[in-house]
């Protein structure tokens, strides 16, 4: 059997931890059942070379966490993972192992789990819903937990939003990204957040993407990641001057996810000569929300 599973963007701006957005970028997870206590895994593409095969790679512990939540003996098990979304880059990787492991296990059990229940136990393992919840249902989705239930609401996404992703040539890993944040927020800040995450709702659903640029500012964790990556700020301001729809970074980065509309593929290449000028190669990847 083949499971696939989108790349996320999280985030989205203002949402930091509460909204992310599937992408049409997929991770395929072949398998089949072994004998118990066997495991074999293969790992082809992205993280070839990087990824654990062993009981420490992240599919299989979330794979085992659904045999733990039931009580049962964990099956063996063959893993192939064709992965094509790029590791340490704010797309959900690990987000996209977390959830291809409890499906993978839902599946060979013959589906005994709800989505909300897999949902649950992949935002143990992944820490935070905004990842996993859209690796899972698709779309855009809000989500919030609060430590014991995880609450989710899916938006689909307007045909008229297209997204392109700036992918840096280096690897951030979500631990760093997360270690340069403030313990502490002003409440002032707090307040620009809270009113962003409305207007960006809004114009999601709605689809009116008029206010987008100004809906996807934040004050939480930009402005402190953007020395972490080089030229971000450039490429915010570069993308106002353009008019793009908006643009932030993609998760905990370094990938940056501009909204446009069709047609403004040269603006989006505007972005990536700012990259350039601080000697960073990116890869500029068109996709779309699913
Ligand atoms: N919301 C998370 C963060 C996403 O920005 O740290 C990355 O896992």
């Amino acid at each position: 059997m083949i499971l696939k599973i989108p790349a996320t963007s999280a985030n989205l701006g203002p949402g930091f931890d509460c909204i992310g957005m599937a992408l049409d970028l997929y991770n395929f997870v072949e398998f089949h059942e072994l004998n118990e206590g066997m495991l074999e895994i293969i790992v082809e593409k992205e993280g070839s070379t990087e990824l654990p095969t062993d009981h420490n790679n992240l599919l299989f512990k979330a794979y085992k966490s659904v045999f733990e939540y039931l009580n049962k003996p964990v099956m063996g098990i063959h893993l192939k993972l064709i992965n094509n979304i790029p590791l340490s880059r704010g797309l959900g990787s690990s987000a996209a192992a977390v959830v291809g492991g409890v499906l993978v296990a839902n599946k060979i059990l013959g589906e005994p789990l709800t989505k909300e229940e897999l949902l649950k136990l992949a935002v143990k393992i992944e820490g935070h819903p905004d990842n996993v919840a859209p690796a899972l249902f698709g779309g855009i989705v809000l989500s919030g937990s609060n430590g014991d239930q995880v609450f989710y609401r899916k938006i689909s996404p307007g045909v008229m939003l297209k997204c392109s992703v700036l992918i840096p040539d280096f690897h951030l890993s979500t631990k760093k990204a997360r270690s340069v944040l403030p313990k502490m927020i002003s409440l002032q800040d707090a307040i620009f957040n809270v009113g962003r995450m409305g207007l960006l709702v809004d114009a999601l659903h709605s689809e009116n993407y008029e206010m987008l640029n100004i809906a996807i500012e934040d004050k939480l964790h930009q402005p402190y990641r953007s020395k972490l990556i080089p030229g971000l700020d450039d490429i915010f301001k570069l993308a106002k001057e353009l008019n793009l729809l908006g643009v932030s970074i993609s998760g905990a980065g370094p990938t940056v996810i501009v909204f446009h509309k069709d047609g403004d593929q040269d603006k989006v290449k505007k972005l990536q000569e700012v990259f350039k000028n601080y000697n960073i190669d990116s890869n500029l990847v068109h996709l779309n929300p699913i």
